[in-house]
């Protein structure tokens, strides 16, 4: 269960409440569901202090894929696992929408998963067509991450379906859309990289999920998890979800 805060709260003193918050908040007997939260950069050093004996995995939103030196702006995978990140996102649709090819996004997953890294990769069409095209989309998505990625890693490779159209705007995919498109993944996954790739790799749903429709998406839907956008900026609800997803995790 991934809380994504995007670019939210304003300040650290902020961030550190929000944190603490979710910290509380979490259901005290939860032994099946990872949690984790990505906040932005500036946020990281602090709530990694702070995240010490913590169930609370830290995740950043974004990395480069250069290793070190002239990249004015960029943040290495180096520098995030020396703060304690434990995990990031690669290709959020809205860095996506600032230009960053499906190329780009291979190299990032790629260079997250090569230190160690969990990598969260984002896929997912713009928009839906009668002709199912956007199958199309989210397989040449998916392509371009699997191609030449080594065996060892899958298991730290989450996939994270998050239909563009969904996202931030309270329509969420209907937990038939999920399952048929965590299928779909799953196929494309056993193509290209082997049957046996199936079981390892974690297929995320995102898009407008809440308290309210998060049992039926994780019973119907059949996905491994969220990565919660919104919802996660009110703790209560983000907690709610957790519990929501432990509960149905021990059934
Ligand atoms: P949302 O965002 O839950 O606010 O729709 C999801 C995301 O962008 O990861």
């Amino acid at each position: 269960m991934i809380g994504n805060w995007k670019m939210n709260p304003s300040t650290l003193g902020k961030a550190v409440e929000l944190y603490m918050a979710v910290r509380k908040g979490l259901p005290k007997k939860n032994a099946v569901t990872e949690v984790s939260i990505a906040v932005p950069f500036p946020f990281l050093s602090e709530l990694s202090r702070k995240n010490a004996r913590s169930p609370i995995a830290l995740c950043a939103q974004d990395v480069s894929f250069e290793s070190e030196g002239a990249h004015t702006g960029e943040v290495s995978i180096a520098m995030l696992k020396s703060v304690g990140v434990s995990a990031v996102i690669a290709g959020h649709s809205e860095r996506r929408a600032q230009g960053e090819s499906n190329e780009e996004v291979a190299k990032n997953v790629h260079q997250i998963l090569k230190y160690g890294l969990i990598a969260i990769a984002c896929v997912g069409e713009k928009s839906r067509d009668m002709q199912g095209d956007y199958f199309g989309v989210v397989e040449t998505q998916l392509r371009t991450i699997l191609k030449d990625i080594k065996q060892t890693y899958l298991s730290r490779l989450v996939i994270a379906y998050e239909p563009v159209w969904a996202i931030g705007t309270g329509k969420n995919a209907t937990a038939e859309d999920v399952q048929e498109m965590k299928l779909f993944i799953q196929k494309v996954i056993a193509q290209t990289v082997g049957r046996q790739a199936v079981a390892k790799v974690r297929i995320l749903y995102g898009g407008s999920v809440t308290k309210e429709n998060a049992q039926e998406l994780l019973k119907a839907g059949e996905t491994d998890g969220f990565l919660v956008g919104g919802a996660s900026l009110r703790p209560a609800e983000f907690c709610q979800i957790i519990t929501i997803a432990s509960a149905y995790g021990k059934i």
